[in-house]
């Protein structure tokens, strides 16, 4: 190994400018472990002007990819572009040149990973994307080696930030859904078209990198159950509130003997457990596994110094297997076919809120029809509504299966004293 390893970035916006920050700044750390300098020798952007001021005479920016991709000199490329089609094409450009290639792209990762690590092991290259998940929370490497030898079974986690930032301030400042999307787009967590993040799709994308590396399985976007918080109505956190539950987005990935379950939607938790107390734009990720029980993970899931922090903590592993000469060995191949649990059988609380018929006997029918299918109440709530005549009824069930409730769903849309099911939401109890 030379003295100097270059690294090439490929984008200068928020995470790239971290990383290159990062490597300016804490040379001396980085040369201690790594025997020897790193630099940023190239950087690709759209708009030279843009950047002129802030690289210095030893950095080349460039409007062309070649540059970067193709050039001799560079031993790493940093993807930090985003987006899916023009990163991947210069992702397989960068592998087929023989560079090790480190990306902060979930987007990417969810939908390509699969060839894109064929594709690196063929060429003899590291594919890293430690800062895909988690911004600066050190969790995909804790999985992979820290938890190699464990049987994980399940992961359930909050990995968007925008969202966590969203729903604690209606949680605990009573703003509306759309009062806290506003504000979070005016403090930047959000981005001016929040569809991915606020329809679950980010936290969705993130799940499958875990399941996979979590369970081994080739798990696609498609397996994963995903639905988002967008005008999810304040009136349903304030009754969970008084209930003692927090509303959270929640990924969940389950193994039940051989098959897997993945899913994004809001959840209320009871306020003891530990992803509960977890506020505004930071991420916390809950892995168990059959040895060492319960671990818990938490930190910033995106800005720019922390983002870059797992982005280097990639830099560093290529470098340190190019001293071992590993370089392209890493990857785990899935190891089991993919087997879904059918979503169905899947078991949880769940908390409904019905608008009812106020009259004499519509809760002792209402009772008597969850009864039936032997669904037992943990917690209810029940008061008139704004409107006339009409009560409103809500319900935290005991542990069920997802079909056994659906069948209450639609014996409640059937029942004379039942106007209206407003909404209804999973409930996790305990870790
Ligand atoms: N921001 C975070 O906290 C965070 C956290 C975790 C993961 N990530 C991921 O990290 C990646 C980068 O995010 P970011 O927030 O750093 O984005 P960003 O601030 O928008 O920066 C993107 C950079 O890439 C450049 N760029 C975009 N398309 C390009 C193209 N086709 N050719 C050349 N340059 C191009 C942009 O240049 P111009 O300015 O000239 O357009 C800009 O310098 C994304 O995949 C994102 O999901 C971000």
């Amino acid at each position: 190994l030379g003295k100097k390893v270059n690294v090439g970035l490929l984008g200068f916006g928020v995470v790239g400018s971290g990383v290159k920050q990062i490597i300016d700044n804490n040379q001396e750390k980085l040369q201690h472990q790594l025997d020897c300098e790193i630099n940023v020798s190239h950087i690709l952007v759209r708009n030279l002007e843009k950047y002129e001021n802030m690289v210095g005479q030893s950095t080349v920016l460039t409007t062309n990819p070649n540059d970067v991709i193709n050039n001799d000199t560079i031993d790493v490329i940093v993807e930090v572009v985003g987006g899916v089609e023009q990163a991947r094409e210069y992702i397989l450009q960068a592998l087929q040149a023989g560079k090790h290639v480190v990306t902060a792209n979930k987007d990417l990762i969810a939908l390509h990973g699969t060839e894109l690590h064929r594709i690196a092991k063929e060429n003899n290259c590291d594919l890293f994307y430690e800062a895909s998940v988690g911004g600066g929370i050190p969790l995909l490497r804790s999985i992979s080696d820290g938890l190699a030898a464990d049987r994980i079974h399940k992961i359930i986690g909050i990995v968007n930030g925008t969202t966590n930032y969203i729903l604690t301030k209606m949680n605990d400042e009573s703003w509306t859904y759309t009062d806290a999307l506003q504000k979070a787009q005016e403090l930047g967590f959000a981005e001016a078209d929040p569809t991915a993040d606020v329809e679950g799709l980010d936290a969705a994308r993130k799940m499958v990198i875990l399941a996979r590396l979590a369970f081994l399985m080739d798990v696609e976007l498609d397996d994963v159950t995903v639905s988002g918080i967008s005008g999810l109505p304040l009136e349903d956190l304030t009754y969970g509130q008084q209930l003692g539950y927090t509303m959270k987005l929640i990924g969940t990935a389950t193994k039940n003997k051989d098959a897997v379950e993945v899913s994004v939607q809001p959840t209320f938790l009871c306020n003891e457990h530990p992803l509960a107390s977890v506020k505004n734009e930071y991420n916390a990720v809950y892995v168990s596994g059959e040895f060492v029980g319960e671990t818990m993970f938490y930190g910033p899931g995106a800005g720019s110094l922390p983002t870059a922090t797992a982005v280097m903590s990639d830099i560093v592993a290529v470098i340190k297997n190019k001293h071992l000469n590993v370089n392209g060995k890493q990857y785990i191949e899935p190891l089991y076919d993919k087997k879904l649990l059918d979503k169905e059988d899947t078991i949880s609380q769940f908390y409904v809120r019905i608008h009812a018929k106020d009259e004499t006997g519509a809760f002792a029918n209402i009772s008597q029809l969850f009864k039936q299918l032997n669904i037992s109440f943990e917690r209810i709530i029940q008061k008139p509504s704004k409107e006339t005549k009409v009560a409103e009824i809500v319900i935290i069930t005991h542990k069920t299966s997802l079909a056994n409730f659906n069948k209450a769903l639609e014996k409640l849309n059937e029942s004379d004293v039942v106007k209206n099911v407003a909404s209804y939401y999973r409930v996790e109890g305990d870790a």
